[in-house]
């Protein structure tokens, strides 16, 4: 398939989620039909029944599956075993019932948390399973790395065509701001603006800060799904990043300036810092389906910043 989706009709599973409500902006933008979008109430997706329902009553001509429980380094500390058994069930129940439904097309989301712990850097897909996961992360990664092997697997025995996607870690609006679950760049928002707030002398953030990380802003993100799912046909894994790599503590660094948050950061060296170092090789996206980020990693975060400033209202509050 090529060129527009026009008036196929798309179901996004995790359509209501951070990146969900992204990608459902830009296929509204586009002109395209309102997605279908499972809701978990509605649909437990680890229910293959409830699968079979949803694809029975949204009859999509493409899926693009974003549902997942996903988290921050805490998240994957507490509950490895919830992250591996509900991201490989709702995937692999999801893709096996897709085939046997005849759908067109299926965009599969997975995560750089697929790579191994020390993959060369920037990440080339050809690397993935040069090694293990870093161990904190590898039960999410693995169980997300599974659905590209059943997909490759779908298309040589049923030619499915089915696409596979590894984001990097996304920040933007509307991102999740929990101290228990929140991924690094909110969870920094929300501490450096509290600590402002109260005028607090110092904040202590968990790791040395000399692990490296890539982030791409959720509305990029969103744009090269549809762009894949528009262009893309292979059966090879493309990573989707800005190919950008900042340090923790630049990152904390640049967060206090915006925030205006003038005390002094401490770093905890007794919490983990994760994998090492995290950026990818973005030349496969741009090759294939024309795909490159366009917000840069300040610009992003104001808007970010700006967002949280004006919808903190009602969040729960979190220890500085
Ligand atoms: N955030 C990142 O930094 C990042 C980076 C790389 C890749 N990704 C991938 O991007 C995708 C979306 O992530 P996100 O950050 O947008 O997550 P999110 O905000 O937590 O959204 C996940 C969505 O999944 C749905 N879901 C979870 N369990 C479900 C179930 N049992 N049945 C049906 N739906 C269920 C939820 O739907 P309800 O709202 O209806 O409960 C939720 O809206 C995931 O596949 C993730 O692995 C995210």
């Amino acid at each position: 398939m090529s060129g527009s989706l026009d008036d196929r009709r798309v179901a996004v599973t995790g359509g209501a989620g951070f990146l969900g409500r992204a990608v459902v902006r830009v296929l509204r933008a586009r002109g395209y039909a309102e997605p279908f979008v499972p809701r978990s109430r509605d649909y437990d997706l680890r229910d293959p029944g409830a699968i079979r329902r949803f694809l029975d009553d949204a009859r999509p001509d493409i899926v693009i599956h974003l549902a997942a429980v996903v988290g921050g380094i805490e998240l994957n500390r507490r509950q490895p075993g919830t992250l591996f058994y509900d991201n490989l069930i709702m995937g692999t129940h999801l893709i096996e019932a897709a085939r046997r439904a005849a759908i067109g097309k299926f965009v599969c989301v997975g995560t750089i948390c697929a790579y191994p712990k020390h993959s060369a850097v920037p990440f080339d897909e050809d690397d993935l399973w040069n090694g293990y996961p870093e161990e904190t992360n590898a039960p999410y990664g693995i169980a997300k790395k599974a659905l590209l092997v059943q997909l490759q697997a779908y298309r040589r025995q049923y030619g499915m065509q089915g696409i596979y996607l590894l984001p990097v870690n996304l920040y933007g609006p509307g991102d999740n701001f929990d101290p228990e679950t929140s991924h690094v760049i909110p969870a920094l928002i929300r501490r450096f603006i509290e600590a402002r707030d109260c005028a607090a002398p110092s904040v202590t953030c968990w790791g040395s800060g000399t692990a490296t990380r890539e982030f791409l802003y959720v509305d990029d993100c969103a744009e090269a799904i549809v762009l894949a799912a528009e262009r893309y046909e292979g059966e090879e894994p493309v990573n989707i990043g800005i190919g950008e790599e900042v340090s923790i503590a630049d990152l904390a660094l640049t967060i206090a300036r915006l925030v205006r948050y003038e005390g002094s950061i401490d770093w905890d060296t007794r919490r983990p810092d994760g994998q090492p170092r995290r950026c990818l090789d973005t030349s496969r996206a741009a090759e294939r389906f024309g795909f490159r980020a366009t917000t840069a990693l300040e610009e992003g975060l104001r808007r970010t910043i700006e967002w949280y400033e004006a919808n903190r209202e009602g969040t729960a509050e979190s220890p500085v």
